[in-house]
């Protein structure tokens, strides 16, 4: 018996059953899902699932391409062409295709629905149900891993969003200290009065940006002293100079943050002469 999906209204057989590689749940785990247990040929606590699902949506700001009445067919269909009896289904809804950029696309972008369903036949699980499992305990450290490129990158995404909601470029994050840890696409870099120039230390909580360590090797040829540490907000804001960097922003000044004008509000001398030297001795390799 073959397998059926169901994605974006069709449903297709599961060779058949495949997705644009520019889907934002591919591309940023911009999505969210369900898991819905058939016990006995019916849903188990389905309306809880559904509850569940919409609040996850409204958080997320994404909208369901199906009204609640049609995923509940989706549902029921899945569940008759794959003859689940007791099983579990699947379903998960992405904020669509489009070309890669963290901030949302535009409202005529279809949401993606995937619903996908089988039969239980894990001996696994039910041994786990009548002999018991182990359990070890570990560090909570969702997300804390920001230093591996992950392609989790929701609450990139999320900030990124609400920042252009406030007309600005990029949002630099912060720490439960009030440190600035980096932007959400790019790495965040400061010039003190001193001409002294700032950006935090590797750790878990930034990515280590190539842009950022061949700029630092920068740094150091041109003699303009680099310190490696956290900087608040308000150093932030009482910056001499202030600039972001990554693969696709090398050097870009940034001339405002959080409404309060940096310098004389327009690209710093140390920022201009990064940039320049930056990327003439950058290249391709
Ligand atoms: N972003 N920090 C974060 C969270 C990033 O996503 C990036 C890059 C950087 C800078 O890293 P690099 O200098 O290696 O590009 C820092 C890429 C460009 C993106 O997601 O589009």
């Amino acid at each position: 018996m073959p397998r059926i999906a169901y994605v974006n209204g069709r449903y297709l057989r599961y060779p058949n059953a495949t997705l644009s590689i520019d889907d934002r749940g591919l591309q940023f785990g911009d999505s969210v899902y369900e898991v819905i247990a058939v016990r006995h040929d019916r849903f188990v606590e389905l309306d809880d699932h559904l509850a569940r699902l919409w609040r996850s949506l409204e958080a997320l700001r994404m909208a369901s391409p199906v009204s609640e009445p049609a995923l509940r067919i989706v549902l029921r269909e899945i569940k008759r062409r794959n003859h689940v009896q007791d099983g579990l289904l699947y379903l998960q809804i992405t904020r669509g295709i489009a070309p890669r950029n963290h901030k949302f696309p535009d409202r005529t972008v279809r949401s993606t629905l995937i619903v996908t369903g089988a039969q239980r036949t894990s001996t696994d699980q039910l041994m786990a149900l009548r002999e018991g499992v182990t359990v070890v305990t570990l560090e909570d450290a969702r997300w804390r891993h920001c230093d591996i490129k992950s392609t989790n990158l929701l609450p990139n995404v999320l900030a990124k969003q609400t920042a252009i909601d406030a007309g600005a470029r990029e949002a630099w994050l912060v720490d439960e200290e009030g440190f600035i840890t980096e932007g959400t696409s790019s790495t965040a870099w400061i010039v003190l009065e001193n001409g002294h120039v700032v950006t935090r230390p590797l750790s878990t909580r930034i990515l280590p940006g190539v842009t950022r360590l061949n700029l630092l090797a920068v740094l150091k040829q041109m003699q303009i002293e680099c310190v490696e540490r956290p900087f608040t907000v308000q150093e932030a804001e009482f910056a001499k100079e202030a600039f972001l960097t990554s693969a696709n922003n090398p050097v870009t000044p940034v001339v405002t943050i959080n409404g309060v004008v940096i310098g004389d509000g327009t690209p710093g001398q140390v920022t201009r002469l990064l940039q320049s030297a930056y990327q003439t001795g950058n290249g391709a390799s």
